[in-house]
């Protein structure tokens, strides 16, 4: 089926790039007074006042955009959606000044979510995940990573992934599924015998069911060490699973250089870096992607992305919406705090949560921007959000008219 969708005041990030770094993060491609046709639930074609040729007239349906703008769906390229129950008892202890690593060194945190999350049937936790994915799909996110990691065993972590596959198959976003199996080390365990229980038993038993794309750690002081990363990620990789990294959230952890060594297509967070971290990031395949929500959450210094991109790399946004550290899954927040608090342009922060939030799931021929052969994930705006940079700069005031998800209207 053909739809063309007309009357587009701006229709905004025009690239066929896999990812933008540097100078090129302050460039959107535009089309004012613009036409978009989509076939399927791909993008076909489009055209604007800058180039020459008419709309297509044989469609078999067409959609009045109302002078609004239309840009890509959000991606986002770090979450952890599946949990159970809420943390929010949590909430009032860091209220009352206990640190994120305070609680989770009081046997809260993970260990906490993982004990939830074992005592909930697998039916229940899709349930319960749906909503918040069905949550993010109409605020605008057309592509989510999903982790694994409050099972720590194998049988909670294959229950986790399961639900995350189910969800690729139900929702019309595009899921891509992680193996987090190094989150925290489970109660009444050595690290040394779980380091040997994820890599022996939990990375052969996920990789023989397909259930993951990716393998992550936790690698931070008092979880797991640059050691013992670099020994998951490259038994990870023995299986397939490209590695993505936690990375430098609450110390300067040597995470950046585990991840880079062992290729990983992101390391994220990067709450603390300094020189040597945009060194060894330099000239690799490596996103460095930062989570905004989770700096503003624990009250943490937000990372250096101004800084970054002022080197030439590029820079990612994600949500990490989890229960511990960012209960909020709202790409459009992310990217007002992106602006707002790490002092992106619009333009920057606009990149960094389409194409290049896109690329650090390994979806960017897929998804992250207005490309012919895409699929067509997208947002068209009400009226009076004519540029980038007004979504994030009016941020609570509702933005979207429609979400487009793989070529269909989101109901
Ligand atoms: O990315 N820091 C580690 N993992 C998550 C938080 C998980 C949790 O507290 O439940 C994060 O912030
Ligand atoms: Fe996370």
């Amino acid at each position: 089926m053909k739809t063309l969708i007309r009357n587009i005041g701006l229709l905004a990030g025009i690239t066929d790039t896999p990812r933008k770094e540097g100078a090129a993060m302050s460039e959107v491609g535009c089309f004012r007074n613009a036409w978009l046709l989509l076939d399927g639930d791909r993008i076909a074609d489009f055209g604007g006042e800058v180039v020459e040729g008419d709309a297509p007239s044989a469609v078999d349906r067409e959609i009045d955009a109302g002078g609004g703008m239309v840009l890509p769906a959000f991606c986002d390229s770090h979450t952890h959606v599946v949990w159970a129950g809420s943390r929010e008892l949590e909430f009032e202890d860091k209220i009352r000044g206990l640190s994120y690593a305070e609680i989770a060194a009081r046997g809260g945190g993970i260990l906490n979510s993982a004990a939830l999350l074992h005592d909930t049937s697998e039916e229940e936790l899709y349930r319960q995940s749906l909503a918040r994915v069905r949550e993010v799909m109409a605020k605008g996110t057309g592509a989510i990573e999903i982790k694994s990691g409050y099972g720590l065993n194998t049988a909670d972590e294959l229950k986790m992934l399961r639900v995350i596959r189910r969800l690729s198959q139900e929702v019309p976003a595009l899921v891509k599924s992680t193996l987090l199996g190094a989150h925290a080390v489970p109660a009444g365990m050595s690290k040394e015998a779980y380091v040997r229980l994820v890599c022996s038993e939990m990375i052969p038993a996920v990789s023989s069911e397909g259930l993951a794309d990716f393998v992550d750690v936790f690698c931070e002081e008092g979880f797991f060490s640059p050691t013992d990363t670099r020994r998951i990620l490259e038994k990870g990789a023995e299986y397939g699973l490209r590695p993505k990294l936690h990375a430098n959230q609450l110390h300067i952890s040597g995470g950046v250089q585990a991840g880079v060594a062992c290729g990983a297509l992101s390391v994220d967070h990067l709450e603390r870096t300094g020189e040597a971290e945009i060194e060894c990031l330099r000239g690799t395949a490596t996103m460095p992607t930062m989570l905004p929500g989770a700096s503003f959450f624990l009250r943490e210094p937000y990372g250096n992305a101004s800084g970054f991109i002022r080197e030439g790399l590029g820079v990612a946004l994600a949500s990490d919406y989890n229960p511990g550290s960012s209960p909020s899954g709202d790409m459009r927040f992310v990217m007002s705090l992106g602006c707002i608090q790490m002092r992106l342009t619009p333009a920057q922060a606009f990149n960094a949560v389409t194409i290049n939030s896109a690329y650090a799931m390994g979806v960017s021929e897929e998804a992250g921007s207005i490309a012919r052969g895409k699929l067509a994930n997208l947002i068209l705006t009400k009226q009076e959000f004519n540029t980038p940079g007004s979504i994030a700069y009016l941020h609570q005031t509702p933005f979207i008219s429609r979400v487009f998800l793989k070529g269909r209207v989101l109901a």
